[in-house]
């Protein structure tokens, strides 16, 4: 069975170490009871190393919001893959729709891809689109983010990649505006037949697909029954613990 993963983006919060650590210890001693489930915290970097060295526990697994392309020099404010993987980073979310937005385009999200694997992180490529059109211009949108962000990537690499699939008109607006699970369930064979026809069955069907937009304990439950994927990727409910801890299980449990 595929293994099923869900990833906490604490985005730009809290706003204090002493509220993250707290956050961290919630969630550590839930997230600690399951096995079925692998569990990604992404806190913002600069509370990484201090939550990594506290954690002697083996099943949460620590993941940064974003990574830059090269491995140093002179480039103010970027955090290297070099640096992640030399703290015990292994994750990092990559091409998030709130740094697209900022003005990451396709290029430098592939860039930030291909440096990535090269270190040996796993790299959730998050995808979706703005907005949906009645000519499903959005596919041609999705594909080419997918196409292009995959330019390179071996077979091998492909067992370190992890899609997650968010479209950004459902992002942080609550269980109402989330995706319907038909829907979420079109996109992900959407997603695995782009992926097949670069890799062929057997590897393209491996890579998880993850959802992201509004997943709360609310939704959680149709959305992993009937979304066919692999997991999620939760923004806000991610900073409440006993919200984080709902999804945690429910995926673990089914
Ligand atoms: P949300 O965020 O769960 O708050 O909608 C998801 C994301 O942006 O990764």
């Amino acid at each position: 069975m595929k293994k099923k993963i869900v990833v906490a983006n604490w985005k730009m919060n809290p706003t204090t170490l002493v509220e993250a650590e707290k956050l961290f210890d919630g969630v550590k001693k839930k997230a600690s009871r399951l096995s079925n489930v692998q569990t990604v915290l992404c806190p913002p970097f600069v509370y990484l190393t201090e939550l990594f060295v506290t954690y002697s526990g083996n099943k949460i697994k620590f993941g940064a919001q974003d990574v830059f392309w090269e491995e140093k020099g002179a480039r103010t404010g970027e955090i290297s893959p070099l640096m992640l993987k030399s703290i015990g980073v292994e994750y990092s979310i990559i091409g998030h729709s709130e740094r697209r937005e900022l003005g990451e385009d396709n290029d430098m999200v592939h860039k930030k891809v291909l440096a990535a694997l090269k270190a040996g992180l796993y790299v959730v490529l998050c995808v979706g689109e703005k907005e949906r059109d009645d000519n499903a211009l959005y596919l041609s949108f999705l594909k080419e983010e997918l196409q292009s962000a995959l330019i390179g990537v071996s077979k091998n690499q492909l067992n370190n990649i992890i899609i997650a699939y968010e479209p950004i008109w459902a992002i942080g607006k609550g269980a109402k505006a989330a995706m319907q699970p038909s829907d979420i369930h079109e996109m992900s064979l959407f997603i695995k037949k782009i992926l097949v026809e670069k890799y062929g069955k057997s590897l393209g069907l491996k890579v998880p697909i993850l959802y992201g937009g509004s997943v709360v304990p609310t939704n959680v439950e149709t959305m992993f029954s009937r979304g066919a994927v692999n997991g999620f990727l939760v923004g806000g409910a991610s900073l409440d613990v006993d919200s984080f801890d709902f999804i945690l299980k429910h995926v673990n449990n089914n």
